[in-house]
Parts: structure tokens; C-alpha cells; sequence
């Protein structure tokens, strides 16, 4: 597979049958995000792998973060729904951000411009995962209703560093059909 046709075919999975990820396939996909280019090389993505054995842990203080949204009344949106999703992945990856504290005031939160290069930089590392899991037949989804949970996540893993996304990994076990874009028009600016 080229890099355009991943690119074409890639979907966000929200259906993953329970098989396992072999770590092989799993090492493949880390070794292709930490391929992506950061500012300065800093690299400034860690990943915390979430499997099996972990897994029900992840989800108990997810729903213990919504729950405490709730309580706060902030509209859950599709929280809960992802939260399913993310039940039924073989894999979650929690992806944090190393160059900046984090920023709800525990620690400096450092320049903005800063923490922009380092967050595209991540991104970058994210997007890159997302082509290699498709190079590789796996299905993604990249997560950020993770935040309805930042401070809960942060507390299980005992992480002072920012918490970017989340990315859920495993067999589809659905086939999307593309979601619509814009047009080029609509996005574009020609000079
Ligand atoms: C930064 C980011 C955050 C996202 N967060 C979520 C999420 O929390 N839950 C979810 O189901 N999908 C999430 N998505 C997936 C988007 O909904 C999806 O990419 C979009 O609808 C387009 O569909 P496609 O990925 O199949 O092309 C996220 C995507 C991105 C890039």
C-alpha cells in the first residue's frame, strides 16, 4: 500500500473484534510515529500502551471522569459512546506531550507558541501511527474526548506532563464508508 492510498482508505474505527495485537505489529506502529518530524527533533511524544490486562482500569477512570463531569454539568457529548469504544479496543494508546507541564496550573505551562510546535509536532506522530496501522491492516481511532477524563488520567498514571489524545487500535470489525470533506474550494486559497 502507498502512501495515498492509506491515506484514502484510512477510517476511523469505532468496531474492533477482540483479537489481539501482536507486539510485533504493535512495535511497528510506535517505530512509525517517532518517524514523524517534530520541531527541533525534540520528539516531545511519550505513549503509554494500554492492553488487555489494563484495559478495565482505563475504563474505570474514564467513567469515573464523565461521571465527575456530570456531577459538574458539563454536556457529556459523544464521551460515553467513545468510552465503548474504547472498551472493546485491544489497545489504547494515551498519548502525552513531554516538552510542556500540564496546563490546569500543577506546573509552569510554558510559552504557547512552544507548546504549538510541540503539539503539531505530536500530531504529526499521531497521524503517521494512524497510516502505519493502515499500511499494516489495523484500525484506528483517534481520541480526544480523553480530555472529559484529563485530570483522572493524569491521577491513574501519575503523569505531570500534558495529555494529548488518546488512539485506539485494533481489527476492524466494521468498513466505514469515507466521511464527507470539504471541498477544496471551501478550504483553499489560491493567491
Ligand atoms: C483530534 C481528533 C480528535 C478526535 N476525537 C474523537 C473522539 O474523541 N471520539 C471519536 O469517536 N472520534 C474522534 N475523532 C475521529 C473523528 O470523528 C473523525 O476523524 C472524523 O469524523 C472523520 O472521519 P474519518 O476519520 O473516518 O475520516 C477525532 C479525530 C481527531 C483528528
Amino acid at each position: 500500500m502507498n502512501t495515498l492510498e492509506a491515506i484514502r482508505t484510512r477510517r476511523s474505527i469505532r468496531r474492533f473484534k477482540s483479537d489481539p495485537l501482536p507486539e510485533d505489529v504493535l512495535k511497528e506502529i510506535l517505530t512509525a510515529a517517532t518517524l514523524a518530524p517534530s520541531g527541533k527533533n525534540k520528539q516531545p511524544w511519550r505513549f503509554v500502551v494500554v492492553r488487555a490486562d489494563k484495559r478495565p482500569e482505563l475504563i474505570a477512570v474514564m467513567r469515573a471522569g464523565l461521571a465527575a463531569r456530570k456531577a459538574e454539568g458539563v454536556p457529556l457529548g459523544s464521551s460515553e459512546w467513545t468510552t465503548k469504544v474504547m472498551e472493546q479496543a485491544p489497545v489504547t494508546l494515551l498519548i502525552f506531550n513531554i516538552a510542556e507541564e500540564d496546563p490546569f496550573g500543577r506546573k509552569d505551562f510554558g510559552d504557547v507558541f512552544g507548546n504549538m510546535v510541540d503539539v503539531q509536532s505530536i500530531g504529526a506522530a499521531i497521524q503517521n501511527l494512524l497510516l502505519a496501522a493502515q499500511e499494516l491492516g489495523v484500525g484506528s481511532l483517534w481520541i480526544c474526548d480523553i480530555f472529559y477524563a484529563y485530570g483522572e488520567v493524569c491521577t491513574w498514571l501519575n503523569e505531570r506532563h500534558q495529555l494529548i489524545a488518546a488512539v485506539s487500535l485494533g481489527y476492524a470489525d466494521e468498513a466505514p464508508l469515507p466521511r464527507p470533506r470539504k471541498a477544496l474550494d471551501e478550504v483553499v486559497r489560491w493567491l
